[in-house]
């Protein structure tokens, strides 16, 4: 079709898109501007903009963006071409005359349907007859019901050369070998590319059956054989289940994503239709793409096995560079040797929703990965482990979410390697370490109480440290009583110690150290607390056993300052950050840098608090 650039152009100025949009998505006026709740993404608050001078629509959040055109395949799942010819029409317009060959192609892919469509019918009704007996045997024993059957319409072709090709004759086999239902060799008859499997339509994000996947009947290879790419389908566009998963993954706002077109028909069976599979290939960029569109994290649940890990962490590499703020992705890891099907089968769909409540974010996976794939024991292998983590972050596109991987991996790499309680170089590198200390690897992948208090955006080292304090000088307690007591510190070994360290203390004020550690041992918290005390890991004078009491009382009082003011100026920048993305203007660009700056003072105060702590020790030792 003759459908030019300039033809197009004239498309969209005469195509009002704050009228189209407004017919399904509210819509208000903002400025130059018109902006509603984002249809691509499950929000509360608006940050979908279109506008009608650009004719182009932008959403903040999830970064969905495009003209009219787009807004009607992306939005309204049309093909391109019903598309412009739907636009078209609305403006009063006329589609140009077309080409011959395209119009041709046009009406094929139209007759490509109903190919399929009519292949569809005939496996199905050959799943009822005689030869279906062992592949209804095959469903009965997976524990697929006869409505799910229907539900997903299940077929079976039957195991000759050339029944199918007879029973679709009247298509003729130029148009069966198009649509990758009969394989044509050089020289020979064509015949039937499926036989003697449980045929599984595959479904366009319309509905349209676009493809297959034939599942052997008994053992024997392969296990699954597929529709070859064909006008109608590419298998790395396709996401199994998408029509259906859509809308239900849109109303729960998660998506999962499965390895097999089994595990999303058994999860939906189960009550989860928000579910979608590849098919049987590493995820695509346009995939991910696709799953971004429903949901901001999008939720893999990847087999426990080999294979499994293998393609979840493929699926974070090629993630990377496409992340943007809020946009993420999630890993949920199955018993080994299991999948979603064999769970929910074997028990139900809670158990799938345990493992769902374990996943980690992306973050998590990806330096669980890379901390397990080689020994960590000398500075040589920590340097590359550094330089591969550096590397990873390099590829993220987005300039923000770049510069958080690069800080939370840096911090991580601390706290990992060197347990010193340091957020900031101080100037003279002091390192405390236990004499013969070895590092020992880390539980993985990171544990609740890390996660519990990272969430409350408590900095958890500082927490530590100050818990220690307190422990070591029981008196401050009571003095900051309040503060503590707001400190939204959540579950988690830590939060609980937290709290038995205060309620210990409002119940005998005249505590001293040893009282706190004997009660806290008999509340057993021993190993936690003895752990504390090992003080020498810290660099503060409030966790040295011994020291200068009033100075250690002064830096106490400001490290919980300091505590309790950072995650307030935390949350505070992060809004100011969130809103300058969705509009940008001079005042809050002001607000965004003074809480900057306010966040680097606290780290400043923090490192003057190291800092001091050090030039006293480095005096005491020339006093010895
Ligand atoms: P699996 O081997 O994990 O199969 O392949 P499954 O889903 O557990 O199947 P059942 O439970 O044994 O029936 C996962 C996906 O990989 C693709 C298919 O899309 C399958 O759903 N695959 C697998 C193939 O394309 N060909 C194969 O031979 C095997
Ligand atoms: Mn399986």
């Amino acid at each position: 079709m003759s459908l030019t650039p300039a033809f197009l152009d004239e498309l969209r100025a005469r195509t009002s898109l704050s009228a189209l949009i407004g017919k399904t998505t509210k819509l208000t006026k903002a400025g130059r501007e018109h902006k509603g709740c984002c249809p691509f993404h499950n929000e509360k608050t608006p940050s979908f903009y279109v506008n009608d001078d650009k004719g182009f629509y932008h959403c903040f959040g999830c970064s969905a963006h495009g003209d009219a055109i787009r807004w009607m395949t992306d939005q309204r799942g049309l093909p391109f071409i019903d598309a412009v010819k739907e636009l078209v029409q609305a403006a009063g317009m006329e589609m140009p005359a077309q080409d011959k060959r395209s119009a041709e192609r046009a009406e094929r892919a139209q007759s490509l349907h109903d190919v399929m469509a009519a292949a569809a019918e005939w496996f199905e009704q050959q799943l009822d007859g005689l030869e279906g007996a062992p592949a209804r045997d095959l469903l009965q024993r997976r524990g697929i019901s006869d409505a799910t059957r229907r539900n997903f319409g299940f077929g079976y072709a039957p195991d000759a050369r050339g029944k199918l090709r007879a029973a679709l004759k009247q298509f003729g086999d130029p148009m069966l070998i198009e649509a990758g239902l009969l394989i044509s060799v050089e020289g020979k008859d064509p015949y039937d590319r499926f036989r003697g499997r449980l045929m599984i339509p595959i479904r366009d994000q319309r509905g349209r059956v676009i493809a297959f996947g034939g599942r052997i009947i008994g053992d024997g290879e392969p296990k699954y054989l597929n529709s070859p790419d064909t006008p109608l389908f590419d298998k790395g566009r396709t996401l199994y289940n998408l029509d259906r998963a859509a809308p239900a993954a849109r109303k729960a706002d998660r998506v999962f994503v499965v390895e097999g077109y089994m595990d999303a028909i058994a999860l939906a069976q189960a009550g989860l239709g928000e579910t979608v599979a590849p098919l049987g290939t590493a995820l695509t960029e346009h995939q991910l793409e696709r799953l971004w569109r429903m949901v901001d994290v999008p939720t893999l649940c990847f087999d426990g096995d080999n294979a499994g890990q293998k393609a979840a962490i493929r699926a974070a590499h090629r993630a990377l560079p496409m992340l943007a703020p809020g946009r993420s992705l999630s890993f949920v890891t199955l018993p080994e040797g299991q999948d979603p099907d064999d769970l929910v089968r074997a028990k139900g769909a809670a158990a799938f929703e345990a493992c769902v409540r374990e996943a980690v974010p992306l973050v998590d996976r990806l330096w669980a990965h890379e901390l397990a794939a080689e020994p960590m024991t000398t500075p040589e292998q920590r340097a590359g482990f550094r330089a591969r983590m550096g590397e990873l972050a390099k590829t993220i596109l987005d300039p923000v979410v770049r510069s958080e991987y690069q800080a939370e991996f840096r911090r991580r790499y601390d706290e990992q390697f060197a347990p010193a309680p340091r957020r900031f170089e101080p100037r003279a590198p002091f390192v405390p370490r236990r004499p013969g200390q070895k590092w020992t690897p880390p539980p993985l992948p990171v544990t609740e109480d890390a996660k519990a208090l990272r969430a409350t955006g408590i900095d958890r080292v500082l927490a530590k440290a100050v818990l220690a304090g307190l422990i070591r000088h029981p008196a401050e307690i009571a003095r900051h009583m309040e503060v503590l007591g707001s400190l939204r510190l959540a579950d988690g070994a830590l939060g609980r110690l937290f709290e038995a360290v205060v309620d210990v203390a409002l119940e005998d004020r005249a505590l001293d150290s040893a009282r706190l550690v004997t009660i806290l041992t008999n509340s057993g918290f021993e190993a936690v607390a003895r752990d504390l005390l090992r003080a020498d890991t810290m660099a503060y004078s409030f966790t040295q056993p011994t020291g200068d009491a009033t100075r250690a009382r002064d830096d106490l009082d400001e490290a919980i300052a300091i505590l309790v003011t950072q995650p307030e100026v935390n949350a505070a920048l992060a809004d100011a950050t969130s809103a300058m993305q969705a509009r940008f203007t001079e005042e809050a660009f002001e607000r965004q840098v003074a809480l900057v700056r306010e966040k680097q003072a606290l780290e400043l105060r923090l490192a003057n608090l190291v800092q001091s702590n050090e030039d006293a020790r480095a005096f005491d030792s020339e006093d010895d």
